[in-house]
């Protein structure tokens, strides 16, 4: 029925201007569309305020004419689609993707061929979504895009939240700055990096977010970035304009096509009240619907690993120091002695694989448990792992039995260190060992220089190098959590056996020098709007010279803040990253992170403010148990909470997990304190977050037996 009248509609609605207008379902934003002497123009207007100014649109193409002028007719057909569709696992059980959408037919003149465009705008209410299609045509099969030429011209010089543009790394603290600061700023935003390639002083990294002085938030990203170059955006800092900017192949083209083909989408989402930005669905709903058939496969994961020991250098990934070099296959590891701190041993798996048996996490992700970890990058190496060979002192069938037996699943590790074309030759026999051993979820990591030399990680060829990797995943029933692989951009919406991906900085770089206290109250509103992330939370020893004497990091996040990211840092997969003995010293406030669930009906946005504050609850699937988490930025502050979401005739059991008046990131950072007391949907809280601090809290519905003798939450 639905498409019979959305058939009409598109007929009624079908016309030949220079000039369109749009407006999204509830009329908050509207799009312009002109052509102006043959150029493409747009606009974005959200409740009347212009968001986006007139703003060019086109490609250039090698060797044909460009696709950014010369346009002579233009066509519109307008139609709209309202749709609910529930994902395998997210914020909410259902997400309706509901918009009005304008396709734009450009014809050019002789001059340039008579080329065909089409530019397909999605106007959401809370977001524009826009891409180019390429349709078959005579004289147009193949064609090289040397530049795309999609602008976004600002209304001023806003408030940005940006990490440097870089073809290969996404690892970088947030600089929160105006627009006309950037320039100057980035010389120090580039910290360093194993791989990093950065390319303008005026170039920044999507998902960027944006405030204007008049309280304007705006996101711009990318949607479904499949078979494209990633892009970055770069700024003309005289008329405030940005204009994308892909990253090249290595021969410095963008991206190879043919027709018919899709550029991904160039999303703006955008709001007068931040929380819609974290609540917005319009990533996702650019996506193709899911493509997997038998989902029950695919589940979210509570983990530990074998892993903060080798990163904060307590331990090591590699078993010997006797070899300078190792050659796999040659190199003879069963002679060599070993180095004494390999963390990746039968007994140290075994004592994490009790540890999470007995506090019910479901797996222990091993690294370093495979030979080759004593030389594995720098050296342009290609033959660098097999992904099947275990060092002598990892049992692998003892261990998968042991696993087995205590109800635990092992997560597999496969760093390729970038050396992609030697991953590509042993992928199929490395998931098909992974399935021989009840493995069902990898870490892959892309950690160097990519492998053939001269590419980067986030060109075209990448791109479909990741994308490769996760449906052959899919295949095999796994599930997939890239590091160093371009960041998500909703394709998780297809093939949700992308359970999570690094792409960001993560909290491994606390214990490389330490990152910015807010930085988790950004990430929110940046990385996690193209999908979840592996944030790898849960420290509780922020001084790191006490697992490695040589490693003078801290950890600026108080505990308490360390809890609320299970809840605020959306992801299916979540690590208790720290060392079981340090949970063990602090059991009362681990108990959060075995409770806390990681699937969810319903999410609500609390209060939000990038690079301040901000505070979720979350209703656990299938359940009446909700769970908050507050995150804090530099200072310390209150936040004034409702409990209206609870159901109004129920009384709840919560457990609070607060920073004491006293805490803070970076002297303090242990002192939390743990209350318990009833809450009903009248509740109101007054609560304080120390710097860098935050507050988590337990919600579960009541008996009367556990009421008795408890008092109100204060
Ligand atoms: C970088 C990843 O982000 C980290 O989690 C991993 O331990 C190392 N690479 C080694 O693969
Ligand atoms: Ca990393």
């Amino acid at each position: 029925m639905r498409k019979f009248s959305s058939l009409l509609f598109l007929l009624f609605l079908s016309w030949t201007a220079s000039a369109q207008q749009l407006n999204s379902p509830n009329g908050a934003l509207q799009l312009n569309f002109e052509l102006k002497d043959g150029v493409p123009f747009y606009d974005l207007k959200y409740k009347g305020i212009p968001v986006i100014l007139p703003s060019k649109l086109g490609l250039k193409l090698k060797n044909h004419p460009d696709f950014t002028e010369g346009f002579v007719t233009s066509t519109a057909e307008q139609s709209d689609f309202d749709e609910t569709w529930e994902p395998v696992w997210g914020e909410e059980k259902a997400i309706r993707n509901h918009y009005k959408e304008m396709a734009v037919t450009l014809h050019q003149d002789a001059a340039h061929e008579h080329r065909t465009l089409m530019i397909r705008f999605r106007l959401f209410d809370d977001g524009l979504g826009f891409r180019y299609e390429f349709p078959s045509q005579q004289g147009l099969a193949h064609f090289i895009v040397s530049d795309e030429k999609t602008q976004f011209a600002m209304t001023g010089d806003h408030t940005a939240f940006w990490i440097p543009g870089d073809y290969d790394t996404q690892e970088y603290d947030y600089v929160e700055s105006k627009l006309s600061e950037i320039r100057g700023l980035m010389d120090a935003a580039i910290t360093g990096n194993i791989s990093q390639t950065s390319f303008s002083p005026t170039g920044v990294q999507t998902s960027l977010m944006l405030k204007t002085a008049d309280g304007l938030y705006i996101n711009l990203h990318e949607a479904a970035l499949i078979n494209y170059a990633t892009m970055h955006l770069n700024l003309d800092d005289e008329k405030m304009i940005f204009e994308s900017w892909l990253t090249p192949n290595p021969n410095g083209d963008k991206v190879y096509l043919q027709t018919p083909s899709v550029s991904p989408w160039r999303t703006i989402i955008v709001s007068d009240d931040a929380r819609e930005i974290l609540a917005s669905r319009i990533t996702y709903n650019l996506n193709e619907p899911n493509k997997i058939e038998d989902t029950s496969w695919i589940r979210p994961m509570k983990y530990i690993g074998v892993w903060w020991e080798m990163i904060t250098g307590k331990s090591t990934w590699a078993y010997t120091d006797d070899f300078p070099a190792v050659e796999l296959g040659v190199t003879d590891f069963s002679k060599a002695s070993p180095n004494g701190k390999h963390g990746a041993t039968t007994e140290n798996v075994k004592r994490h694989i009790d540890f999470a048996a007995a506090h019910g996490f479901d797996g222990v992700l091993v690294e370093g448990w495979n030979e080759g970890w004593e030389d594995w990058f720098g050296n342009a190496k290609d033959y660098v792992f097999d992904f099947v060979t275990p060092y002598p002192d990892f049992d692998l069938a003892g261990v998968r039995d042991y696993a087995r037996s205590k109800g635990v699943e092992l997560i597999m590790h496969h760093e390729t260190s970038s050396s992609v074309r030697n991953y590509e030759r042993h992928m199929d026999q490395a998931y098909q060992f992974m399935k021989d051993n009840g493995y069902n979820a990898v870490k892959s990591g892309y950690v160097g220089t990519i492998l053939p030399l001269g590419d980067n990680h986030y060109s075209q060829w990448q791109v479909n190098h990741y994308q490769y990797a996760l449906e052959k995943a899919a295949d095999y029933q796994i599930m997939i959590n890239a590091h160093e692989a371009v960041r998500p951009t909703g394709i998780a919406r297809t093939y949700p056996n992308l359970i999570a991906n690094e792409s960001a900085r993560g909290t491994e770089y606390q214990a490389f020098g330490g990152s910015k206290p807010n930085h988790v109250t950004v990430l929110p509103f940046t990385r996690l709007i193209g999908g979840p992330m592996d944030y790898t939370p849960g420290i509780f020893e922020m001084d790191i010279s006490k697992l490695n004497p040589d490693n003078n990091s801290w950890v600026n996040s108080t505990i308490a803040n360390q809890l609320a990211l299970y809840v605020t840092m959306y992801s299916p997969l979540q690590m208790a990253a720290d060392l079981p003995e340090h949970y063990e010293k602090f059991m009362d406030a681990f108990q959060f992170i075995k409770d806390v669930a990681l699937d969810w009906d319903e999410s609500r946005y609390l209060e939000a403010e990038p690079g301040y504050y901000l505070t979720i609850a979350r209703k656990a699937k299938g359940t009446n148990d909700w769970y908050l988490g507050n995150v804090n930025g530099n200072e310390g502050r209150a936040s004034q909470l409702t409990f209206d979401f609870l159901d109004s005739n129920k009384t709840y059991v919560a457990t609070l997990y607060e920073d004491q008046k006293d805490a803070h990131y970076r002297n303090n950072p242990q002192a939390y304190e743990i209350k318990k007391g009833t809450v009903t949907h009248k509740t109101k809280l007054s609560q304080y977050s120390a710097p860098g601090g935050g507050f988590a809290i337990s919600i579960r519905e009541a008996n009367a037996e556990e009421i008795k003798g408890l008092k109100k939450l204060k």
